[in-house]
């Protein structure tokens, strides 16, 4: 018997027509990315499962729980990226980039892979567009990663989110306060896997959703009343370039990230008409990263954006900046003479920049016209037996209905004048 194969659990498909707005929201992030002068990087789907949990960090849900990792066929274990500053820090780093100039800036884009249980918003295969800016530490710079996301959350009409932002200190200031933090955990009445994340990471505790977790922790220290000196300029500096940059944000000294590597700034973009995953996007400083994984002491921030939740949240708010339009001309042609000429007119026009679809299978007008309607094209190209003896060929508008004759040989230079070309 045969069984109907279905795509693995937890994966978002985009098919047509819906992709188009998938593409529309990828590209618009990544023009963002582009015009801040971040240049391609294009990495591994997989890479030595010892950069994942080296750069992301053993405690995190994102290495212990939801990796794809597996042996390959020479025995070597390899993960799919679950996400993509430690595979752009490697690549950093082997290819020294950092020797031509610094801050190197990168963009990338792409699927990435967690084993999460699915649900709206949440996704095994992800897709993200994220930028790093690597070796200057400067708060300017930070400015310009959390710039960037908010421009092309603008540039998609988007309105209903807002950034929260924090600083999750330096190597001055976070053993002092964990430790501060530890203290204060082991005076509360926790359970024991309570216990036991904040043994791992006492930070975690903060973000507790539970509303007894939450009631317990409401007089707990807060990194941002102990940063260092350094640290706390570091974070008003990052403060006073949003404001000129006209970024409105607002302080979530409780954040808390699922990866291991942030230091100093950190970010979220949170959106409200998505329910429980409202992160759209999120990023930071990760300054220890290089050096952890083997390379030269530089800094680093950038940020990764859901492709998949910015495109709820563009339906959330009933937004769509995209044409589902799959040609702007359709032809149809009425006879194996016309077709002849009618294959050879989309030919041209696509040379000129103009997308053109066909009827194919010698179907009816009437079909064809469906077809025609469907495929979201302005004009319809219809040739038939008797305008080629009259050296003619019908446009007609699909938005009007208007339909008007066009001698066959200008016919190419007027469509492509009157689509704008
Ligand atoms: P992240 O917060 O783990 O950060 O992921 C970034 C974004 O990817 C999230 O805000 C969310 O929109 C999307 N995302 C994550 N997991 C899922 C999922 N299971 N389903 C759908 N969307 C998801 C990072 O990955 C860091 N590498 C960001 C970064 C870059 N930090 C510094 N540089």
């Amino acid at each position: 018997m045969n069984t109907a194969f279905a795509a693995p659990k937890g994966i978002p498909e985009y098919t047509p027509p819906d992709s188009a707005g998938f593409a529309h929201v990828r590209a618009t992030l990544i023009a963002a990315a582009d015009r801040a002068g971040y240049g391609l990087l294009e990495l591994p789907v997989f890479e030595d499962t010892g950069l994942y949990a080296r750069g992301v960090g053993e405690s995190t849900d994102v290495v212990s729980k939801e990796m794809y990792t597996f042996a390959d066929r020479g025995g070597r274990s390899v993960t799919l990226r679950p996400e993509g500053t430690a595979g752009v820090v490697r690549s950093v780093i082997e290819h020294g980039l950092d020797r031509a100039g610094l801050p190197v800036k990168v963009h990338y884009s792409g699927p990435f892979f967690r084993y999460e249980r699915p649900q709206a918003g949440r996704y095994r295969q992800l897709q993200q567009v994220g930028v790093e800016a690597i070796g200057i530490d400067d708060p300017a710079l930070d400015a310009e990663v959390i710039a960037v996301a908010d421009e092309g959350f603008r540039a998609l009409g988007l309105t209903g989110y807002r950034l929260e932002l924090t600083s999750l200190g330096d190597e001055d200031c976070r053993p002092a306060y964990r430790e501060l933090l530890t203290g204060f955990l082991s005076r509360l009445d926790l359970d024991e896997s309570t216990r036991e994340r904040a043994r791992v990471n006492p930070l975690r505790v903060l973000d507790d959703k539970r509303p007894e977790v939450r009631a317990l922790m409401a007089d707990a220290p807060l990194l941002r009343h102990h940063l260092s000196p350094a640290a706390a300029e570091h974070h008003a500096a990052v403060l006073g370039h949003l404001d000129d940059l006209g970024v409105a944000y607002v302080e979530n000294p409780r954040m808390v990230r699922g990866l291991d590597y942030y230091t100093k700034t950190t970010f979220e973009f949170v959106h409200d008409g998505l329910g429980a995953q409202s992160g759209i996007g999120g990023g930071g400083r990760y300054d220890g990263l290089m050096a952890t994984l083997g390379g030269p002491p530089l800094s680093g921030v950038g940020f990764g954006i859901g492709v998949d939740r910015t495109l709820l949240a563009c339906r959330a708010e009933g937004v769509a900046p995209w044409t589902g339009a799959r040609c702007e001309v359709f032809g149809v042609p009425l006879g194996e003479a016309a077709r002849r000429r009618l294959v050879a007119m989309a030919g041209e026009l696509r040379r000129a920049g103009v997308r053109v679809d066909l009827s194919y299978g010698g179907r009816g007008l009437k079909g064809a016209m469906k077809s025609a309607d469907r495929s979201g094209a302005r004009y319809a190209l219809v040739l038939g037996d008797r305008d080629l003896d009259a050296g003619t060929v019908g446009v007609k508008d699909l938005v009007s209905g208007e339909q008007r004759s066009v001698p066959l040989d200008g016919a190419v230079a007027e469509l492509v004048a009157s689509l704008g070309g």
